[in-house]
């Protein structure tokens, strides 16, 4: 049976979406996340340093859940597990992709954008999923829209998500956490900027509640 991602992520309603060019930056940025009220990360995987920091993170921030972005294809759901991430995430989901995930039992969040997307997501067993980019592709009023004809769908909306939208779409009562870069920026994160990091994290930790 597939855990819930939002089970997984004990309910927290932020989820920062970070990408890693030093594998060395891996382990300080999760400990920043973590220690700043956002224990759950998506760590993309769109840089060779990828897979190595997160299994850094793995080994070495025991409180940090592991989320892996930006899988695309069965290799990457392979190489993110192995890698000891905790669940996935997907910018959109092919059916070579949603093939490869009825085959494992790892918690995912399959990409949708639209209502069929969304529907046959659910046909494959996903309860929970994200709307990526959700500001392009209705934002607010699309979750809103949605939840009339599939009100037991659950929704992480990311792209566009920002401070001051944010909350409104946590506000919705199909949206479960939303995901965003706004906290932990590349260049933040090339710079180590921890403290900066950590003062958004604070702050987006408090939103939703
Ligand atoms: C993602 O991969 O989910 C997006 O890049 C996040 O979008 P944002 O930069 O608008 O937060």
């Amino acid at each position: 049976m597939r855990e819930l991602v939002s089970s997984i992520c004990k309910g927290v309603k932020v989820i920062p979406v970070v990408v890693i060019e030093d594998v060395a930056d891996a382990v300080p940025l999760a400990r920043c996340l973590v220690e700043s009220g956002l224990p759950a990360v998506e760590f993309t995987l769109r840089t060779e340093a990828a897979l190595d920091g997160i299994k850094a993170v793995a080994a070495e921030v025991k409180d940090c859940i592991i989320g892996v972005g930006s899988i695309r294809t069965p290799e990457h759901l392979k190489a993110s597990i192995e890698a000891g991430g905790h669940f996935g995430v997907s910018p959109g989901t092919t059916e070579t992709l949603r093939n490869a995930l009825k085959e494992c039992d790892w918690p995912f969040l399959p990409g949708t954008a639209t209502i069929s997307e969304m529907l046959t997501m659910q046909e494959a067993g996903f309860s929970e999923m994200k709307m990526f980019p959700a500001s392009i592709v209705g934002g607010v009023g699309m979750l809103k829209a949605v939840a009339g004809p599939a009100a037991d769908i659950r929704i992480c909306p990311t792209g566009g998500v920002k401070p001051d939208n944010a909350e409104e779409y946590l506000a919705q009562k199909n949206c479960f956490a939303v995901g965003g870069t706004w906290i932990a920026p590349l260049a933040d994160v090339n710079a180590k900027n921890w403290d900066v990091i950590a003062e958004r994290a604070k702050a987006a930790s408090l939103l939703g509640k």
